[in-house]
């Protein structure tokens, strides 16, 4: 169960209106929910990581039949919308007839944007490390867990292909190896509390709507495509950041145990960057022809949305300025 750590400090009246109704209290009055930016609004993508989390996990305080509460799931549908509408938008583009894995290929070559990995290999300190860590591990902490709703949505060697990465992921049978376990291992080696939830309240919603995505995806059978572009993405696009992130730590003097999490995604992530494109995207295709433009969908907004929270961490840096939320404490940007 996640404990009372996910307690969030509210950001508006979305999130308060989630926590309320979460936790047994009225529903909001319905209506469409309007803000600026639905790509990385804080109040919004906080509002629906809580209505995303009781899907995954217990959290003390919320009964856990709020998760099919048809109250929960109608307020997290007027949040669902315009975020995946602004998705839609931003990130929709149209297939061609090449095999999908050449398309993919192609999507991210073009993608632009400035590389985090690159820059905390080179300049990155302890405390940016911290930080990242904390952004990252509101997905690596359930790593694999959202791609896994994808499992009984998918037939035959697109199945047995998600089965195939997801059984690495999961620690090949060994709960040790567990990627989620081997990035609580890295948290603790800089200090950082591996309890789910311990930082949501800390992160903007930038970093919060890269978790929203992956269960907007995994949660709607009808995004099955999506959801299947997103892991190929995810998966082609890992090994050289990964490889730069062990990089960054070893400068920094961290050991194996602290960089074993990044190190064994440089190894994995070669092979299951070819089973995602091919046997999975290219076997979800072979079977669902009309998927393609789902599937193209979820690799761009993963790599819009990377993109973006990329731009953000480094900004704030630069600024030598914390990339949380809330305490607003400065970054000591010539440490390590
Ligand atoms: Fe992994
Ligand atoms: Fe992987």
């Amino acid at each position: 169960m996640i404990n009372a750590s996910l307690s969030p400090e509210l950001r508006g009246p979305l999130s308060e209106a989630a926590w309320t109704l979460l936790r047994g209290g009225p529903a909001p009055q319905p209506g469409a929910v309007s803000v600026a930016d639905p790509l990385s609004d804080d109040d919004l993508h906080l509002a629906l990581y809580l209505c995303y989390e009781i899907h995954y996990r217990a959290v003390e305080g919320i009964d856990d039949r709020a998760e099919w509460s048809p109250a929960v799931i109608g307020f997290r549908e007027e949040l669902e919308l315009p975020f995946e509408m602004c998705l839609r938008e931003a990130f929709e583009r149209m297939p061609t007839c090449e095999p999908i894995d050449v398309q993919l290929r192609r999507l991210i070559d073009e993608g632009e944007g400035p590389s985090l990995s690159s820059y905390l290999a080179h300049v990155g300190t302890r405390e940016m490390f911290r930080e990242f860590l904390m952004h990252r591990s509101v997905y690596h902490l359930k790593e694999a867990d959202p791609h896994s709703f994808g499992i009984p949505r998918l037939r035959g060697r697109a199945k047995v292909a998600m089965l195939e990465i997801q059984h690495d992921e999961y620690g090949g049978g060994d709960p040790a190896w567990m990627h989620s376990a081997l990035f609580e291992r890295t948290m603790q080696g800089l200090d950082l509390d591996p309890t789910e939830g311990m930082y949501a309240d800390r992160l903007p919603g930038i970093t919060l709507a890269a978790m929203n995505l992956m269960s907007l995806f995994a949660l709607h059978r009808r995004l099955r495509g999506a959801l299947v572009g997103h892991l190929a993405a995810f998966e082609m696009t890992s090994c050289i950041p990964n490889r730069r992130y062990g990089d960054g730590l070893r400068r920094l003097g961290f050991d194996g145990d602290v960089t074993r999490y990044f190190d064994e995604h440089v190894e994995a992530d070669a092979a299951h960057g070819a089973i995602a494109a091919n046997d999975l995207a290219g076997s979800l295709l072979e079977d669902e022809p009309a998927l393609d433009v789902d599937v193209i969908f979820g690799a761009s907004c993963l790599l819009g949305l990377e993109a973006r929270s990329a731009a953000y961490l480094i900004e704030r840096w630069d600024r030598g300025e914390s990339s949380l939320v809330s305490d607003g404490a400065s970054l000591p940007i010539a440490e390590g």
